[in-house]
């Protein structure tokens, strides 16, 4: 068996594992799966057609996939479904590792494995059935909030996933995505500037320090969340998350305990667009929130202050997720503060041992 092999066969037989680690604990529960950028053999390297992988991926699956998404699945890696099987209700999982920037095979291909055309027919199809829709993936559009600049779509594709939103935001109820192991959420906006969208970026069960040069202590806690939703109308109404204190755990004993609810430590009455947009407004104007969601960002393992840099880095992230829009968004914030510094010190004091209370 050659290197190449020899590395297929270990993501397979490590996917094995997981599948089999996550059926046991979990027996009556469907599972949408959306493979990650490391669920490949060489790494982020997702071919745009039909091979092994995804072909003993979708096997692998088979409990977890209808017949008909196992065909797309064997093709691109993507799928759709009738939510839990319910009229009305539907769930899109894209592949959008086809999308990365380190992915070298969908480099010069405008629709890599046809997967933007799917998506906006199943989405147009889901408009004329009355259906509502989540949307499922691995590697998000727009920028990592813990480094200035750094995106993992490449531009064209970034702006066509964008678009897609924005046609369909009318049915689109959530977005969820992973990937940054860290916990934040991205805004999408209509083009007269309403919130239409959020997509939610749900931390990692796997702590991991990032190896991206420039993060200091790029590390998280080990993280689960659950949604609560209208099973009628998808409206995501809550989010609660648990976590591990690993530094407690090691010493200690293993303990899970719940670190946050959203709705009570944003003080909004759901997940709606509306609501998150007022989220990352609190966040944006008030330190005492930012220092929160700071913290939360890596499932309270990273304590230390969120300065203005490191203000500029979160805002602009969540907010914008076109390129172009992020960069006037980083000159814009970086540009406002014009308060003396004497004062902006006071002033943050004060705020500090408000935020006690
Ligand atoms: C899904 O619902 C249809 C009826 O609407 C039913 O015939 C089918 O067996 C259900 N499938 C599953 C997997 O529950
Ligand atoms: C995690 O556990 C360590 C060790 O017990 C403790 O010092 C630290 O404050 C804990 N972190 C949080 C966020 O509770």
């Amino acid at each position: 068996m050659n290197r190449t092999m020899a590395g297929v066969w270990k993501i397979i037989l490590l996917n094995i594992f997981i599948v089999s680690a996550r059926s046991s604990v979990m027996k009556d529960t469907k599972v949408y799966s959306a493979m990650g950028n490391h669920d490949y053999h060489p790494k982020n390297q997702m071919p745009p057609e039909k091979n092994n992988i995804y072909e003993q991926t979708a096997n692998l699956w088979h409990d977890w996939l209808q017949a008909a998404s196992k065909e797309t699945f064997k093709i691109g890696g993507y799928y759709t479904e009738k939510l839990l099987n319910q009229t009305g209700l539907r769930v899109m999982v894209l592949n959008t590792n086809l999308y990365y920037d380190q992915n070298k095979l969908t480099e010069n291909i405008k629709d890599p494995a046809d997967q933007f055309s799917w998506a906006d027919k199943v989405l147009q199809d889901a408009a004329k059935n009355n259906e509502k829709v989540y949307i499922i993936g691995h590697v998000p559009p727009g920028f990592f909030e813990k480094k200035r600049d750094k995106a993992w779509f490449r531009k064209e594709f970034n702006k066509r996933y964008i678009d897609l939103i924005q046609k369909h935001s009318a049915i689109i109820q959530g977005q969820f995505f992973g990937h940054h192991h860290t916990d934040s959420f991205r805004m999408f906006y209509s083009s007269k500037g309403s919130p239409i969208s959020a997509m939610f970026l749900t931390p990692g069960v796997t702590p991991w320090i990032t190896t991206l040069p420039g993060v200091i202590d790029g590390g998280n806690n080990p993280g689960i969340r659950m949604f609560q939703y209208d099973t009628k109308t998808l409206l995501i109404k809550d989010i609660i998350t648990y976590y591990m204190n690993l530094t407690y755990s090691n010493v200690a004993h293993e303990r899970w305990e719940k670190e946050y609810r959203l709705t009570e430590a944003f003080r909004v009455p759901d997940a709606s667009p509306a609501s998150m947009h007022r989220v990352m407004e609190r966040i944006s104007t008030d330190k005492c929130y930012l220092q929160k969601y700071f913290e939360f960002n890596s499932v309270n393992y990273d304590l230390t202050e969120c300065h203005a840099d490191c203000r500029i880095d979160h805002v602009c992230a969540m907010r914008e997720v076109d390129f172009e829009a992020y960069e006037k968004c980083v000159v814009k914030e970086g540009g406002s503060s014009t308060a003396p510094v004497l004062f902006t010190l006071l002033l943050s004091l004060m705020l500090s041992l408000l935020c006690l209370s």
